[in-house]
């Protein structure tokens, strides 16, 4: 059973408000999701008048804010705060991306509206439950096969071919953009979503990589990889310029090609 962040038929508890502390002369109103597994007021929005010139200009400096002068008990995940981790994807003013990145005044509106990565389970607060994602990884074997003696030195790779690794290495597994994919909403059990499926093409073109076909017998799935719409949603939100929608075609030509 998957618990989402706003479960069907479930009441929102009216929201905590927390104002600003005393002498701030510049504010703005931030409405944080708030969930607690041994709570009893879930899930609700807390609402927050963050003093901006006490705090930096990105989402994460607002979020650190609030836990150090407002309200110690908000749940949230960081690590790197340098957009190089992915721990920090979260939705922000309705677009998912990474609160290190993106500055509080990039989001349209008066208030700012902050909540998890959608249709996920969540653990607590703004932390995901991304157990399926890293599963749906680990299944495309991400990592070099080979069947030739291993050389001595390294496994040679010309300048031309590595290219081909080109906006498919880069990206850090921050679920930005399977958290986005209407496909992946509805068939997330099975469909393998845009981030497992864009790894899968990096190691389909890598020209060490010796398990081609079986990497694409393990694809060619109605449901794995065919589940893609080229909705397009998981290339626009990508905080990492990477376009998942394009690998997945990629792969589907690969399974017609092999076909002919
Ligand atoms: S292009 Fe495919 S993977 Fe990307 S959002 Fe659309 S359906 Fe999902
Ligand atoms: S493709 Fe982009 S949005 Fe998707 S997981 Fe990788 S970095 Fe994140
Ligand atoms: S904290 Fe690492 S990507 Fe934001």
């Amino acid at each position: 059973m998957v618990e989402f962040a706003l479960p069907k038929n479930s009441r929102v508890t009216r929201g905590r408000h927390y104002p600003a502390v005393e002498g701030a002369t510049r504010t703005k109103t931030f409405k944080v999701y708030r969930y607690d597994p041994e709570g009893t007021e879930n899930p609700r929005w807390d609402t927050y008048e963050v003093d901006l010139d006490k705090c930096g200009p990105m989402v994460l400096d607002v979020l650190f804010y609030i836990k150090n002068n407002m309200d110690p008990s908000l749940a949230f995940r960081r690590s790197c705060r340098e957009g190089v981790c992915g721990s920090c994807a979260m939705n922000i003013g309705g677009r998912n991306t990474l609160a290190c990145t993106h500055g509080w005044e990039e989001v349209p509106g008066k208030d700012v509206q902050i909540s998890p990565l959608p249709h996920m389970p969540v653990v607590k607060d703004l932390v995901p439950d991304m157990t399926l994602f890293y599963a749906q990884y680990a299944s495309i074997e991400p990592w070099l096969h080979t069947e030739t003696p291993e050389p001595q030195k390294e496994w040679v790779q010309s300048p031309e071919d590595r290219e081909k690794l080109d906006g498919l290495y880069e990206c850090i597994l921050c679920a930005c953009c399977s958290t986005s994919c209407p496909s992946y909403w509805w068939n997330q059990e099975k469909y393998l979503g845009p981030a497992a499926l864009l790894h899968a093409y990096r190691w389909l073109v890598d020209s060490r990589d010796e398990a081609t076909g079986d990497r694409l017998d393990y694809l060619e799935d109605p449901f794995k990889l065919y589940r893609c719409h080229t909705i397009m949603n998981c290339a626009q939100v990508c905080p990492k310029g990477l376009n998942p929608a394009k690998a997945i075609q990629e792969v589907k030509k690969m399974l017609v090609d092999r076909v002919v």
